[in-house]
């Protein structure tokens, strides 16, 4: 039986077991992990018996997160501030903790991959589960944000949100800023391949662009981004297994090394 799980609807296409599995490998500690299928609606049900089944931990994906952070015993700080789940662990009062590596996966990658300075200004396109998950994380590193979505009432909501932890700013549809550092697409555009609404002139030779999303090849975004001769490009991969070593974190105190397996499921994905 699996102590760790991924919950989700759908789940198949989950490249959680593999990434947990090379975790486990990498570290020689016992940790089976594997996925489930849950039905709409039967989410807290087969969490409850997933644990008193023997479960210890257990990632959620989409569309569970919101629920997961209802049915959480104790919250993280970041998971507090994302106001989403995707990390549960059973205590050892038999309480549950939920917790949210999305929003540190996200920031250690774009470390990984991109040199900023503190005060550097970021663009976050869209303002859905993902970018609201981004927000607290990049403002707990100084950055200067912005914020732009296709329906602006959905952005000038999440500003006014953030107001009391940190500045937040509006970034209007057509708004043509030229000194953004880094401009990360947080919307779900690239799923059917279109581009997030922008100003090509936020595009620069000192910008980088990041897309949480990531597909065999270049996402739609990336695509555009290195037309307009961007200074540096990265998708979401990095994100994706960073989250993973994150969770791995809270489960067994041991920090896993994500370079190896970013390139082993890159090379899968060829
Ligand atoms: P997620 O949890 O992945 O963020 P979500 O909460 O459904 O998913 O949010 C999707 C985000 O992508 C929204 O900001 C959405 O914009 P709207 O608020 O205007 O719907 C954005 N989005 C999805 N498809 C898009 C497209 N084709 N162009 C621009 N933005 C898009």
């Amino acid at each position: 039986n699996n102590e760790y799980i991924v919950i989700g609807n759908p789940i198949s296409h989950s490249k959680s077991p593999f990434i947990h599995q090379q975790f486990a490998k990498q570290t020689a500690i016992p940790h089976h992990y594997g996925s489930l299928l849950v039905e709409l609606g039967e989410f807290e049900n087969a969490v409850h018996q997933f644990f008193e089944q023997g479960g210890k931990g257990a990632n959620v994906t989409l569309p569970f997160k919101q629920e997961a952070f209802n049915l959480a015993d104790h919250l993280t700080e970041r998971a507090q501030c994302a106001g989403a789940v995707n990390t549960l662990k059973l205590l050892e009062n038999g309480e549950i903790l939920g917790d949210n590596t999305d929003g540190i996966g996200l920031v250690s990658d774009i470390h990984r991959h991109f040199s900023l300075k503190t005060n550097d200004k970021i663009l976050i396109l869209g303002a859905g589960g993902a970018a609201r998950g981004a927000i607290q994380p990049l403002m707990h590193c100084g950055y200067r944000l912005s914020i732009s979505n296709r329906t602006q009432s959905k952005a000038e909501a999440m500003v006014d949100e953030f107001k009391k932890i940190g500045s937040l700013s509006l970034h209007k549809e057509g708004d043509s800023c030229n000194d953004y550092g880094l401009i990360i697409n947080a919307t779900s555009s690239g799923v059917s391949g279109q581009l997030p609404p922008l100003n090509e002139n936020c595009l620069t030779s000192a910008t980088c662009c990041y897309d949480m999303f990531y597909k065999v090849g270049n996402t739609s975004f990336i695509e555009w981004a290195i037309s307009h001769n961007v200074k540096d490009t990265a998708d979401g991969l990095g994100m994706l297994v960073g989250q993973a070593a994150h969770a791995f974190f809270l489960w067994h105190d041991t920090m896993p090394d994500i370079e190896p397996v970013i390139a082993q499921l890159r090379n899968e994905m060829v």
